[in-house]
């Protein structure tokens, strides 16, 4: 097997969960790729600090230490013939049952996610409920793609997730993993230092960020909104929920259409925002 990456180490998940103390942890993450040095950037930031803190447990496993030939093959030629190469079946069991064999005694089946443009799209209801794992893998596929027959063995074995992060094509999972991994660690309690920062964000509840200002209160010839100063936190409250509801409506109509639970001044607010629009295209 060949060095660890900067990120990876070849502790299992329960061995480095030991040196840490496994009961500090709220959760495991095991990445597995052809490109370890890519996941580095998760040792920066509020992520990098929670591993740091053993709040959570990040893996980094190359695939080629799963090889045994002398060029670390992990890919050939597709059956069936077509353009690219496939990833082979037996590195990807090998590192997975690495992963598995690592495990701590007790644990819920982990949850394998599979970055593909074929999967289930991401989003944030996807990501709270990913929170609430033990433990992810996240095999992050190169070239056409894995091939199947691991994929379908590793569902025996995982709670297996093909996951897409959006309507456009990667050169790999490797990028798709990390969006995912930030997005989910970053609401495991703890993670983030001041957790009322997640209340009102976009996705939170269904509705886009109000703006935000901060100071000088002119900058450039341009004012802060007033109302911002006034001092009136209610009067506040209301102009932000009227700005994302605004926003919400001009950019994305289709969130605003899913919302069940607007209230008699939200729907009030949209009326005017339509009509306000309409008196301005016309
Ligand atoms: N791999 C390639 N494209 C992808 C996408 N859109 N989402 C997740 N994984 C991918």
């Amino acid at each position: 097997m060949s060095e660890p990456s900067p990120m990876s180490s070849n502790d299992t998940p329960a061995e480095e969960a030991a040196a840490v103390g496994q009961g500090d942890r709220a959760m495991s993450i095991d990445v597995v790729s052809i490109f370890p040095e890519y996941l580095a950037g998760l040792q920066l930031s509020l992520i990098g600090k929670a591993v740091e803190r053993g709040q959570l447990g990040l893996n980094v496993h190359d695939l080629r230490d799963f090889t045994f030939d002398r060029h670390n093959t992990v890919d050939d030629s597709p059956y069936g013939g077509g353009a690219g190469m496939v990833m082979k079946a037996e590195p990807w069991a090998l590192a997975l049952e690495h992963i598995l064999a690592g495990r701590p005694a007790g644990e819920a089946k982990p949850t394998l996610i599979v970055p593909s443009p074929a999967g289930e799209v991401f989003d944030q209801r996807i990501a709270e409920d990913l929170a609430s794992r033990q433990h992810l893998v996240f095999a992050c596929g190169r070239y056409e793609g894995i091939d199947q027959r691991v994929i379908d063995w590793a569902g025996e074995r995982f709670e297996l997730r093909p996951m897409s992060i959006g309507d456009y094509v990667l050169n790999g999972g490797e990028v798709a993993s990390m969006v995912m991994i930030e997005a989910i660690s970053r609401l495991i309690p703890g993670v983030i230092g001041n957790p009322e920062s997640l209340t009102e964000e976009s996705h939170e509840d269904g509705l886009l960020e109000y703006p935000i200002f901060t100071k000088p209160a002119s900058w450039r010839g341009r004012d802060v909104p007033e109302i911002l100063l006034s001092g009136n936190h209610a009067a506040i409250a209301r102009w932000r929920r009227d700005r994302r509801l605004e926003k919400t409506a001009e950019v994305r109509p289709d969130l605003l259409a899913r919302l069940t639970d607007l209230s008699g001044e939200d729907l009030a607010a949209l009326e005017r925002f339509e009509s306000e629009r309409g008196t301005v295209t016309e």
